[in-house]
């Protein structure tokens, strides 16, 4: 994961670099620093947080050049040797690295025997001496950099200073993002374009397999057989990637506030007078289509789960994969599949990987992204944006909603059915009476449940899906393990690990699951269990915990999904976590 910026001819290079690694420590965050030119490259870096990094990086720096790094540990321990800025052995190269060397150790023997020698665990200090040991047999730092993409295997987003060349910056790319922001007189590198919005809204994205050079008046990109490549300048607006909090105390509380608006903006946006708009060439694809896979991680896969259900109720066969299970022995069942890919942040290695898998098998695939221009956007054959706004919080929230609601109109414009659109219109205001009068409810569930080490969600069907999203919540922001099951599972092995009062949350939310699911909760409560109850009024019993109106029971991950949220982010706010930066996660996963 890990993200960079860096920037030349900038007049306040420390403001850019520091505030850029603040708005990327989305990316990771287990340490970080700073590379600049002044009469020698000059660094600063340690483990912990950027903000920690502000505290030790000087005032008064005086540079045209900068680069910066925050890191999420893949190759060694997050300690100081390990962080970046990496320097080589002869003190000529510099650099900040995002993605992994796969073929790290052979480049290190390599090395090893041009009697290089390293003083931490990284792939990243590797590549940095090894630029350095073309550079000093061949003197050319671009075709040093040429050579590099030749040998290294994996992914890379690179941004590199040499000392020899203190007015210019050098930059590789393949498998992990890196964007250009163009200003007046200066000019920036990022992982993404929310460090540089602020500054700049012209952008150049790099393709895999580029690399160049860049002043600070001037951008040279060259493919990797060396000629130089013409690229187009992308505008941005603010609007679609400010890191604002707008008066919320954390990301997370924001974005589950953003839910209802995020719906009602993809209803205009894929759908006029009561018509869809979706391309009509990929609707076409679809019907024609045998079976629709699907392909996604984490809570893009649970949306997935969602999604192919709805197909499936049109009568269409589906398959739902995990990406990392997927690409290892990759499958395309039926004569003529259709591959739809999900993921909010377009830039997840394991779905990548299984794109590079499905265009060598010739097939076309859809991604439903939130970000517009990320990998998975540019590459797959057809892309349809969730417009969630950008999702800062590690935990996804609104883009899951935004997956699922997407995935109905979708469906339903498949089947030439306009039942959904006023299904989704029906149940705005019940996700705005969830949002604003259910909170002191979902604060006793809380408040009960804060102190467990283990919980279960039960549900079936729809609330099962709706189970393994509000149990993957929970345990990614407040650390406690928890673990859906589907109702009628639960003899089949999980009710072994009932105790006396082991909570289990319990979601009724469909009418035709209603009666097994009173029975799954008489098992759990006869084993001395603390249920609480989420259930429709249609459903509800005088005991449940909380009772929402009655709404088409296919949408509850659009709509009891609230619930779900606000009970993950109460429990980490009560036990104090840091709710936008669980540990050990990062909100882009751009290592596989
Ligand atoms: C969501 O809360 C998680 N942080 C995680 O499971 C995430 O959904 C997963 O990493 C997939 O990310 P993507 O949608 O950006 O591909």
């Amino acid at each position: 994961m890990c993200g960079i910026v860096g920037c030349l001819g900038f007049k306040n290079p420390r403001e850019y670099v520091l505030n850029g690694l603040k708005t990327l420590d989305y990316r990771g965050y287990d340490s970080a620093g700073v590379a600049y030119y002044n009469d020698g490259i000059r660094i600063y870096k340690d483990v912990g947080a950027v903000e920690h990094l502000m505290e030790i990086v000087p005032q008064d720096i005086k540079t045209e050049i900068m680069i910066g790094h925050t890191r999420w540990a893949t190759h060694g321990v997050p300690n100081v040797a390990n962080t970046h800025p990496h320097i080589s052995k002869h003190k000529k190269i510099c650099l900040v690295h995002n993605g992994v060397i796969e073929n790290y150790e052979d480049v290190k023997k390599f090395l090893i025997s041009k009697h290089y020698d390293f003083y931490g665990d990284t792939d990243s200090e590797i590549v940095a001496n090894l630029i350095e040991h073309y550079y000093l047999s061949e003197n050319d730092i671009l075709d040093s950099l040429k050579k590099c993409m030749f040998v290294l295997k994996g992914s890379y987003a690179l941004a590199i200073i040499c000392s020899d060349y203190p007015d210019e910056m050098f930059i590789m790319k393949n498998g992990s993002p890196l964007v250009i922001g163009k200003g007046d007189g200066f000019n920036f590198v990022a992982s993404d374009a929310s460090p540089m919005i602020k500054y700049t809204d012209a952008f150049i994205e790099l393709n895999d397999q580029e690399y160049g050079r860049i002043t600070k008046n001037s951008v040279e990109v060259f493919d990797a057989n060396g000629v130089k490549v013409t690229k187009k300048l992308i505008k941005k607006d603010i609007e679609s990637i400010s890191h604002d909090l707008k008066g919320y105390p954390h990301y997370m509380l924001k974005e589950i506030e953003e839910i209802p608006q995020t719906i009602k903006r993809l209803l205009e946006t894929y759908v006029k007078d009561g018509k869809y708009t979706f391309d009509k060439t990929l609707l076409n694809k679809l019907k024609e289509s045998d079976h629709i896979m699907f392909i996604a991680c984490g809570t893009s896969y649970h949306s997935s789960l969602v999604g192919g259900r709805y197909f499936e109720h049109y009568g269409k066969s589906t398959s739902k994969y995990i990406a990392s299970e997927w690409a290892f022995d990759p499958v395309f069942p039926g004569n003529k599949p259709f591959i739809i890919l999900i993921s909010q942040s377009g830039e997840t290695a394991d779905l990548i990987h299984c794109l590079k898998i499905i265009k060598e098998n010739n097939y076309e695939s859809l991604i439903l992204t939130n970000t517009g221009g990320s990998t998975l956007d540019r590459n797959c054959t057809y892309s349809l944006l969730l417009h969630a706004g950008i999702e800062v919080s590690v935990a996804s929230t609104k883009a899951y909603v935004a997956q699922v609601t997407l995935l109905a109109l979708l469906a339903d414009a498949v089947a030439d059915n306009p039942k959904v659109i006023e299904d989704l219109n029906s149940v705005l205001p019940l996700i705005d009476e969830i949002q604003t009068s259910y909170k002191p409810k979902i604060m006793e569930i809380a408040n009960a449940i804060k102190k467990k080490e283990h919980l279960f969600y039960l549900g079936r069907s729809y609330d099962y899906f709706l189970s393994m999203e509000a149990s993957l919540k929970l345990k990614e922001v407040s650390y406690i393990h928890s673990e859906a099951i589907p109702g009628g599972e639960l003899k089949h092995g999980p009710i072994a690990l009932i105790e006396q009062d082991t909570p289990v949350i319990v979601f009724i939310t469909d009418h035709h699951t209603a009666l097994p699911m009173r029975g799954n909760i008489r098992e759990v409560q006869a084993r001395g269990a603390k249920v609480y109850v989420i259930a429709t009024e249609r459903v509800a019993t005088e005991t449940d915990n909380i009772v929402v109106k009655n709404y088409p029971y296919y949408l509850s991950s659009v709509v009891v999904s609230s619930i779900a949220f606000y009970l993950a982010y109460y429990v980490t706010i009560e036990k104090g976590y840091n709710v936008d930066k669980p540990r050990n996660l990062a909100k882009s996963v751009t290592v596989e």
